[in-house]
C-alpha cells in the first residue's frame, strides 16, 4: 500500500504549516485568525484603557456568550462570532447567513467602538431593524468594560 509512505509526508507538511503560524486553512466558512496582535490592556485607547477585563469578560459571560462566540476557531451560535470583529466591520462574518439588512447597513471595513457603544447602550432604538434581541447595557462603565474585553478577546 502506496499510503503508507504518504503518512511521513503528510505529518512533515502540517508540521510545517503550524511552524509557520497563522494561516492553516484557508477554508472560506472559517472564521479567520487574528489579523492583528492582541493588545494589552494599557495599549487601548481611553477610555477602555482604564477598564476591568475581569468585569468585562464576567458581563460577556452573562449577557453575550449565550448567543456569541468570541475564541478564535469558534463558529457562530445564534448571533455571529465576534472573533475578529474589529479587523472586519459590522455584517461581515464570514459564513454567517442571517444579518439584517440593518447590520449589513452600518457598513465600513471596521467596527467603530463609538457606534458598537451606541449600539449596545439601546439597541432597539440604535437600530430598530437588527435581529439582536438584547435589552441593552445602559450604565458607561459596564460598557466600556465589557468593549475593552471584546477589542483583546477578539484578537487572540
Ligand atoms: C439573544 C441572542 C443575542 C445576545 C444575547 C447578544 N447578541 Fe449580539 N447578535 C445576535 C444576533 C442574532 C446578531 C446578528 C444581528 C443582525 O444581523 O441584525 C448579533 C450581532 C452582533 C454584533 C455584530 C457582529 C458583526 O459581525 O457585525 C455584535 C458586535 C454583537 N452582536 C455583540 C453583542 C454583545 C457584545 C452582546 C452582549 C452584550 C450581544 N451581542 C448579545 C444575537 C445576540
Amino acid at each position: 500500500m502506496r499510503t503508507d509512505y504518504m503518512i511521513p509526508a503528510l505529518m512533515a507538511a502540517s508540521l510545517l504549516l503550524t511552524a509557520c503560524g497563522g494561516a492553516v486553512s484557508d477554508a472560506p466558512d472559517e472564521p479567520a485568525g487574528p489579523a492583528v496582535p492582541a493588545p494589552t490592556l494599557d495599549e487601548l485607547p481611553a477610555p477602555y484603557n482604564a477598564a476591568s477585563l475581569e468585569a468585562g469578560q464576567a458581563l460577556f459571560g452573562n449577557k453575550c456568550s449565550a448567543c456569541h462566540y468570541i475564541d478564535n476557531r469558534k463558529d457562530h451560535k445564534v448571533g455571529p462570532t465576534l472573533h475578529g470583529m474589529f479587523e472586519r466591520g459590522p455584517g461581515k462574518a464570514p459564513g454567517y447567513p442571517t444579518y439584517s439588512a440593518a447590520v449589513k447597513g452600518l457598513g465600513g471595513d471596521t467596527w467603530d467602538t463609538a457606534v458598537l457603544g451606541q449600539w449596545l447602550a439601546n439597541p432597539r432604538a440604535f437600530l430598530p431593524g437588527s435581529n439582536m434581541f438584547f435589552n441593552g447595557l445602559t450604565d458607561e462603565t459596564q460598557r466600556r468594560d465589557l468593549i475593552a474585553y471584546l477589542m483583546v478577546q477578539s484578537r487572540k
